[in-house]
């Protein structure tokens, strides 16, 4: 049994805030100590509180005036793209061809994938990025290669293979059967190892033929524990080459309802253009959307209404999605999502852009009772920002003590410069 103390001032959320950010909702511990015994949470009380009571071999890692946050949760991203990520001028289909394509092609190579991977959790961990639901290639080994690069740091992360048998370039294309074996192969090698889970991966719709789909529901009935990831509904194009696809379905959403592809720990990139209809089902399956505001801006998809989502009763986290996506930072992706609910005239919370990058993340990947806040028996994993960091934020928040309102100002002025930390199990693992 090893115990140790992280001392700092802590704020999590216990709920969902909602638009008012709820105050219930929210714990917010000044001077607090987070108590962790083999990686799990064991208290989260006040200092003055815990200290009297610490046997004298407790080792404390002292982050007195910084803001300890959980873990970020990345519900949305490509790993192969770090190489595309803010490449010009175009919006999703031809992005695609143009430049993603063309990446995702080098991962045929296992080295090329391994350094990538490596590189990529770098990134993630400087963010302050915890848990991620990570696409990888066509490649069987792109995703050999993403997990051995997890387990070797012990990270909690999704991953799996992209599924896709058509509307693709020829050498990027598996079939229905090759797809369903190279999947099936890869879960059994790695879901539930470690700390590490699979997602059954169709790239989305356009790019599978039926019998892919149909491929698809097997595996995932095959498996009713692993994960789905995809991408509905992103850009209008898209959403009007789907329909001409799929001329059965009712819409866009619909072609994988069909396939039983929407159910707890499914995951859908995007999800702009959905109707009511969409919105109650994804609500009633427990099917959930990733927000990816600077993916959406970037390639001017269009705008995620969040509250509309919220009132349907969708599951939502947030998400990077880089390489469509700019930044690695779900400080810089919360203040993007921020400024486009701004556009469809709602201000969210501060608590409620961290519940959706921490706790609502959680919900979302369906791991609410592992990781996403503080709560005792959870994994330590945390983040440790730094009020300071920039002279900008210095000076914005010299003489402000609040800690909601310099979440705020870091969601808006911070990136990985003002993560001072990263733990994960209660362990410092960046900087190293
Ligand atoms: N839709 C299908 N593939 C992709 C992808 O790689 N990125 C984004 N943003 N959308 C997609
Ligand atoms: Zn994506």
């Amino acid at each position: 049994m090893t115990t140790k103390a992280i001392r700092g001032d802590f704020l999590h959320c216990l709920a969902d805030p909602g638009p008012g950010g709820d105050a219930t909702a929210c714990e917010a511990v000044h001077d607090g100590l987070l108590l962790v015994r083999d990686g799990r949470i064991e208290a989260l009380q006040p200092a003055a509180t815990l200290l009297p009571q610490l046997g004298p071999d407790v080792a404390i890692d002292d982050w007195r005036g910084h803001l300890i946050v959980p873990g970020f949760i990345d519900c949305h991203v490509h790993y192969p793209q770090v190489d595309v990520i803010a490449s010009h001028g175009t919006q999703l289909l031809d992005w695609l061809e143009r430049y993603t394509f063309p990446e995702e092609r080098k991962f045929a190579e296992r080295a090329h994938a391994d350094g990538v991977a490596e590189f990529f959790l770098d990134r993630l961990l400087e963010n302050g990025t915890t848990t991620a639901a990570v696409f990888c290639t066509v490649h069987p080994q792109s995703v050999d290669a993403f997990f051995e690069a997890a387990q070797g740091r012990n990270l909690r992360m999704i991953a799996g293979k992209v599924l896709m048998d058509r509307n693709c370039p020829a050498d990027l294309r598996d079939t229905a059967e090759s797809g369903y074996r190279d999947s099936k192969a890869l879960i059994e090698r790695w879901h539930g190892r470690d700390r590490l889970g699979y997602a059954i991966t169709p790239r989305f719709a356009p790019t599978s033929s039926p019998e892919q789909l149909a491929a698809c529901t097997r595996l995932a009935r095959e498996h009713p524990d692993a994960w789905i990831q995809s991408h509905v509904a992103e850009n209008q194009g898209e959403v009007a080459w789907a329909h001409e696809l799929f001329p059965g379905a009712r819409s866009y959403l619909d072609v994988y309802d069909r396939h039983e592809l929407l159910r707890e720990r499914a995951i859908y990139g995007h999800c702009i253009w959905l109707d009511d209809a969409d919105r109650a089902r994804m609500a009633s399956t427990g099917a959930a959307a990733a927000f990816c505001p600077t993916s959406n801006l970037f390639l001017g998809s269009g705008l995620f209404n969040y509250q509309q989502a919220r009132e349907a009763g969708m599951r939502t986290g947030l998400a990077t999605d880089v390489g469509g996506g700019t930044s690695y930072s779900l400080l810089t992706t919360m203040a993007e999502g921020y400024k486009v609910q701004q556009l469809l005239g709602t201000a969210l919370h501060p608590m409620e852009a961290l519940y959706l990058a921490t706790l609502g993340g959680a919900r979302s990947l369906g791991l609410e009772e592992t990781i996403g806040n503080f709560m005792p028996r959870k994994e330590a994993d945390l983040v440790v920002l730094s009020p300071a960091a920039t002279p900008a934020l210095s000076r914005r928040n010299h003489l402000r003590d609040d800690a909601i309102d310099r979440l705020f100002a870091l969601m808006h002025l911070g990136d990985e410069r003002t993560v001072a930390a990263t733990y994960t199990l209660g362990q410092l693992l960046n900087p190293p």
